[in-house]
């Protein structure tokens, strides 16, 4: 007897931003999904090899959001074996969620097109969604934003359309072989985008730029891992230099429309309450 259920999409970080959100949309058309991550069933754990076999057998295809972030040195080398592995096991089809301008990232990029995969690679701007999903949440209600960047602008990504431009590159025929670059509608600083926040949430919340040893300090002092420090020091340094001071039309590419404007994100994430104390 021939089984015709679909297989699952594998979703890595699935309970992340952009995994839970492509989740839900493909949960929503009736599309089974298996969440991977040290959460899901069975558990997938980026560190331990021996969980990847199994959170990948039986799958149709892989969204890949890799876990802390694809600036980390050695994260291409992690993406390669991984992509090699899932097409040993079969499967063709892997989507890779990248970073605009990091060498690290776009050397993982290469590794998935080298595995032999059917392969289709998201490049994003910074998520709009840190603030509100990542560590801003807590200096933002606090009512200060320290951070060591300047006015450099920065075309924040909706995590909501990376979402859907996710679901369409693995439901509709097209997308195998091609890189979209997803930003924003606009650039803005990130003092720019604290003022947004702060008009939409009805609050008055100041941005102050620091030193990076100012904020390796910070990040000690509330207990963080230094890792953290490092990488967020090194998005700083070496991705918010201007480099990324352009807008893309990867989103009107996948989607046939505008991405989402920074400030329609920050009013209806100010209404959810999240930024209020
Ligand atoms: N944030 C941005 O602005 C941005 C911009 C461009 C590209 N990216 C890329 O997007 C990727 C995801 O970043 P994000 O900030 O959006 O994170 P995120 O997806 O919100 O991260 C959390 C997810 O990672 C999972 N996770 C944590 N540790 C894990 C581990 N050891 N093994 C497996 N899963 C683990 C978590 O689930 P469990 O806790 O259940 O394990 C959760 O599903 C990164 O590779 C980054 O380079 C991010």
């Amino acid at each position: 007897m021939n089984d015709t259920t679909p297989k699952p999409i594998l979703i890595l970080g699935g309970t992340g931003k952009t995994g839970r959100r492509l989740a839900e949309r493909l949960t929503a058309q009736g599309l089974p999904v298996r969440i991977g991550s040290r959460s899901g069933t069975p558990r997938f754990d980026w560190e331990v090899r021996a969980t990847w076999g199994p959170a990948m057998h039986g799958v149709s295809a892989v969204y890949i959001s890799y876990y802390p972030d694809l600036a980390v040195p050695g994260a291409a080398e992690v993406i390669g074996a991984f992509a090699r592995l899932a097409v040993q096991n079969g499967i063709t089809r892997l989507v890779l969620l990248s970073g605009r301008g990091e060498a690290e990232a776009q050397r993982a990029e290469e590794m998935v097109k080298a595995s032999g995969a059917d392969w289709t690679i998201l490049r994003c701007a910074w998520f709009s969604q840190n603030f509100s999903e990542g560590f801003l949440v807590e200096p933002l209600l606090e009512g200060e934003v320290a951070l060591p960047v300047g006015n450099v602008g920065e075309p924040f990504v909706d995590a909501d359309d990376i979402a859907d431009a996710a679901f369409a590159v693995l439901t509709e025929p097209g997308h195998v072989g091609q890189l979209y670059a997803l930003t924003g509608p606009r650039l803005l600083s990130f003092a720019d985008a604290v003022a947004e926040i702060g008009k939409a949430a009805g609050r008055d919340i100041r941005f102050v730029r620091i030193s990076h040893e100012e904020f390796t300090a910070a990040v000690g002092a509330h207990e963080l891992p230094a890792e953290f420090a490092w990488l967020l020091n090194e998005l700083f340094t070496e991705v918010l230099d201007g480099r990324n001071e352009s807008l893309t039309d990867g989103v009107q590419r996948v989607l046939g429309r505008q991405p989402r404007d920074f400030f329609a994100y920050a009013t209806a994430t100010a209404a959810t309450g999240i930024w209020s104390n």
